[in-house]
């Protein structure tokens, strides 16, 4: 494995205090609702796992995985889903937890898909928003961060399936 630098952009400690604050808006938004929050798999495995110790309401969770990289850090424009959502979704809320939102493609095709179960609503909270290449607008409707620039790795996030075990998240410098 060919190791690269890496530069710390959030720290174990900030990421904490935004998934706190996450959970309270969620929590404040589906109060009294059938909430059934729908992961994606595999970036979003310990977003999803913190957030959901934070809410304060009762929810299901779910997850689908789909990939939109082949292997490497550019989109292929192609999305596969390789696991489908197991609970019926017809007449609850559905909130997609994603780890990092950048061109859009990803969550445009998610959320088509969602549709076709019929849900009161589809609503999306993804940690990090790229929106420097953003090609399909696509609403977010609970966002962790913005972050400009850069190919980010740890805390869910890979780069060919390395570093996603790291606590903090970092800028991968690939020269
Ligand atoms: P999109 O379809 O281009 O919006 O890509 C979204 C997916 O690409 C996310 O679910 C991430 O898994 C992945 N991705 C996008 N940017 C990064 C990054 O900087 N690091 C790691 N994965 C990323
Ligand atoms: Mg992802």
């Amino acid at each position: 494995m060919v190791e690269y630098d890496k530069k710390l952009v959030l720290s174990q400690a900030q990421i904490n205090l935004k998934v706190k604050a996450l959970a309270r808006d969620i929590s404040k938004a589906y109060s009294g609702k059938d909430l059934v929050l729908v992961g994606v798999l595999n970036g979003a495995f310990m977003f999803m796992a913190d957030l959901v110790k934070e809410l304060t309401i009762p929810v299901k969770v779910d997850f689908v995985r789909l990939a939109s990289y082949g292997s490497g850090a550019s989109s292929s424009g192609k999305i596969s889903m390789t696991k489908d959502v197991e609970i019926d979704l017809k007449g609850r809320e559905v909130l997609i937890i994603e780890d990092i939102a950048d061109s859009g493609l990803t969550l445009d095709h998610l959320k088509k898909h969602l549709a076709t179960f019929k849900p009161a609503s589809i609503k999306v909270c993804a940690l990090i928003d790229k929106k420097e290449r953003r090609t399909i607008p696509t609403e977010i409707h609970f966002t962790g961060f913005e972050i400009d620039q850069g190919f980010l790795v740890g805390y869910g996030l890979d780069y060919n399936e390395e570093y996603r075990y790291l606590p903090n998240i970092y800028h991968l410098m690939k020269g």
